[in-house]
């Protein structure tokens, strides 16, 4: 997770906390669907879903492997009362000994794992945290497309004086390499930094196996964050809602 001790201080520009505000509508139906009272975000990162979530009334809790990016979360989520701890979301009952209705795993966050063998461990864990008919959200990414595709360079988010770009690798079937560069205007000229992530390339197939190895009942795989139908052919932003 060194990445992320870096990365820390780029993220919320390549992430921004408007993009994820755009998923409220969809957080809202949830809520509703599932009459949703407490939730654990266990990969928070900078907090901006916990902030959403417990402006939405919902009681909140947050826990991220990185003690850069928690920091990040302490500092957006000052004068809320919401418990955040440094916490590998493979083995979450060594922090959390209360269950939540909710917990999410959002921005690909899961794709950190290398192994089938570690996101089962992983689904695992968030199972183990959720009340008897809970549910797990997790948002991993568009990685059918990536692999179908297999585009060298994505210009993943420009903003007016900022820009960040994905050069992408892929070393095999299931791992692509993320070459993270951004780039900053300055007065008379530009700034750059640069970080490198392998991430899994977890395809709906890939993640329908490490399912079927849990206890999760039902999962419904949608397309973004819309509840449209799922097509790993039109490379749609695969959002899942396990069952407990
Ligand atoms: C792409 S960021 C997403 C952050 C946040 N959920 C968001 O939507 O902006 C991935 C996050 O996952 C965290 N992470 C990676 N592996 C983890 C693990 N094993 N346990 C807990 N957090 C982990 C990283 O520290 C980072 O904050």
């Amino acid at each position: 997770m060194d990445e992320y001790k870096r990365f820390a201080r780029n993220y919320e520009g390549l992430n921004p906390k408007e993009e994820i505000f755009k998923q409220e509508p969809f957080f809202r139906e949830i809520i509703k669907r599932y009459s949703i009272k407490k939730c654990l975000d266990c990969a928070c990162g900078p907090g901006w879903h916990l902030f959403m979530l417990d402006n939405l009334g919902i009681e909140c809790a947050g826990s991220d492997l990185s003690e850069e990016m928690l920091s990040l979360a302490k500092k957006n989520l000052k004068g809320k009362n919401i418990p955040l701890k440094i916490q590998d979301f493979q083995k979450l009952s060594d922090s959390w000994q209360e269950t939540f209705d909710l917990v999410i795993c959002m921005s690909t966050s899961i794709n950190h794992m290398q192994t089938d063998e570690d996101v089962i461990k992983a689904l695992d864990s968030m199972y183990q945290q959720l009340d008897e008919g809970g549910i797990l959200i997790i948002d991993n990414g568009v990685a059918d497309a990536l692999i179908n595709e297999r585009p060298k360079l994505i210009p993943a988010r420009i903003h007016k004086d900022q820009a960040y770009y994905f050069f992408l690798q892929y070393p095999d079937e299931d791992h692509i390499i993320f070459n993270i560069l951004d780039v900053r205007k300055t007065r008379d000229s530009f700034e750059h930094d640069f970080e490198t992530m392998t991430l899994k390339a977890i395809t709906k197939e890939n993640l329908e196996h490490c399912f079927a190895q849990t206890n999760f009942k039902r999962i419904h795989y949608y397309g973004d964050h819309d509840f449209s139908t799922y097509s790993a052919a039109t490379g749609n932003r695969l959002i899942v809602v396990a069952e407990k």
